[in-house]
């Protein structure tokens, strides 16, 4: 459920109605709803309610630092994956302690920002980082505390560029040289092993492969116990999926997949982490275009947005689908015509959809893609100098500007030419 409905024949973020914020900002923008927002976080502290628990949000699905601050004020943490990341995250208010670091590359500079700035763990992906991180933690005189990643070698049946468990996958470590890794991880100055770590890809529709990744850390638990670690955390990573069609797609509930969770590692007596992402963030998002022109093509009619691929990137670089519905409420039973909805850059990749049926739509008119408030906004680029759209936040009938459109000037003169021109 969201919070983007029509009423009074137009489609209204909270209770705004869009064409006010269009009014004000500009088209194209990304739009937040707060009780979204509030109520998918909401859902995950239920689901895991029954267990000591860290729900970290994966900032880079959504990093604005409004959106940090509204889940951080629930007692959310985050998941970071670059020093850019953690740096944003305590801007935003989140305290160091409520912060875990994951990623395959983590350079000593981002290890010392963490060590030095709090940080709950991290969760380390290879032996090399192991040894690097040793080192950082030991010339700071401090102790790291860590979980490994461990690639469990299972498929989470989604997108191929979005699967990160199966061996061939760049992720964690091994499941099969987890035990030795970490009789050396317990060797090393400045680490200090307190868990476990997997994640194995994002917007997973289906509880099993999650169910078999969890039941091999559960297995390993036990036995890093009986060579005599100390696990106390388990950290469960993110991949949750949503509905991305209305009507269509019914993905696990964050209820079943706690009561999963309970079900395959509420014995063990740990504390139990999630990070997810999209769940709490994409459905509470959505960007809102203009048709600047319909162009009639040959045997097909082509809408032409102010929106283009460098500000949504999920259909050009994973075919995926998002809902675009127009802002103003189409009449009951309407005719649909076949559109190929596209943007203003330069390729044919800039396409957002091909012979989508749509309501009657013409230039100057709102159209809305639904979803897009994970990996929407911090996928996009200033490809062909258009300036990254804004981010507005609503909460009831209030909305805010939460990252202003740059002016030309600004995007234009962070170039500088060399001495000699
Ligand atoms: N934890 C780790 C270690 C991750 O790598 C990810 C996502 C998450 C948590 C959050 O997963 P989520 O709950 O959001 O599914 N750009 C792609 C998605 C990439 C996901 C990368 N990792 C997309 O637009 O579909």
């Amino acid at each position: 459920m969201d919070h983007f409905l029509y009423r009074n024949g137009q489609l209204h973020a909270e209770d705004v109605p869009l064409h006010d914020i269009a009014e004000q900002v500009g088209t194209p923008f990304y739009v937040y709803s707060t009780a979204t927002l509030t109520r998918h976080f909401t859902l995950f502290q239920e689901a895991l309610a029954g267990m000591d628990h860290l729900i970290c949000f994966a900032m880079k699905s959504n990093s604005n630092q409004a959106v940090l601050r509204i889940l951080a004020d629930l007692g959310a943490g985050m998941d970071v994956v670059s020093g850019g990341e953690y740096r944003r995250a305590r801007a935003a208010g989140v305290p160091g302690n409520r912060i875990v670091f994951s990623g395959v590359g983590k350079t000593r500079d981002e290890m010392h920002l963490a060590l030095t700035g709090g940080i709950r763990q991290f969760n380390v992906e290879s032996e090399p980082e192991l040894l690097a991180l040793s080192e950082v933690a030991s010339g700071l005189g401090v102790t790291a505390p860590i979980t490994l990643r461990v690639n469990p070698d299972v498929d989470a049946k989604t997108h191929e560029k979005i699967a990160t468990g199966r061996k061939e996958d760049k992720f964690g470590v091994p499941i099969t040289r987890a035990r030795d890794i970490y009789a050396q991880a317990a060797k090393l100055p400045g680490i200090e092993v307190i868990g476990i770590d997997v994640h194995i890809g994002s917007q997973l529709t289906d509880l099993a492969p999650f169910e078999a990744a969890y039941l091999k850390i559960a297995d390993l638990t036990r036995q890093l116990r009986a060579d005599g670690h100390r696990i106390t955390r388990l950290d469960l990573g993110g991949g949750l999926g949503i509905p991305y069609t209305r009507g269509n797609e019914a993905p696990p509930l964050p209820l079943d997949y706690g009561a999963m969770i309970q079900r395959t590692l509420g014995d063990l007596e740990v504390e139990i982490e999630i990070e997810p992402g999209r769940l709490i963030s994409g459905n509470a998002g959505i960007l809102v275009a203009q048709v600047i022109y319909l162009k009639q093509g040959e045997g097909r009619d082509f809408l032409i947005l102010d929106a283009a691929m460098n500000d949504l990137i999920r259909p050009a670089m994973y075919g995926a689908h998002h809902d675009i519905i127009p802002v103003i409420e189409p009449v009951p039973g309407a005719e649909q015509y076949p559109f190929d909805i596209v943007g203003p850059v330069c390729e044919s990749g800039d396409t957002f959809a091909r012979q989508r049926h749509m309501p009657p739509v013409g230039a100057g008119d709102l159209i809305a893609f639904r979803s897009a408030g994970a990996y929407g906004a911090v996928m996009s680029s200033e490809y062909n100098t258009r300036p990254l759209i804004p981010e507005v936040l609503v909460k009831g009938d209030h909305f805010a500007v939460i990252r202003p459109r740059p002016t030309f000037d600004e995007i234009i003169n962070r170039d500088t030419l060399p001495p000699w021109m």
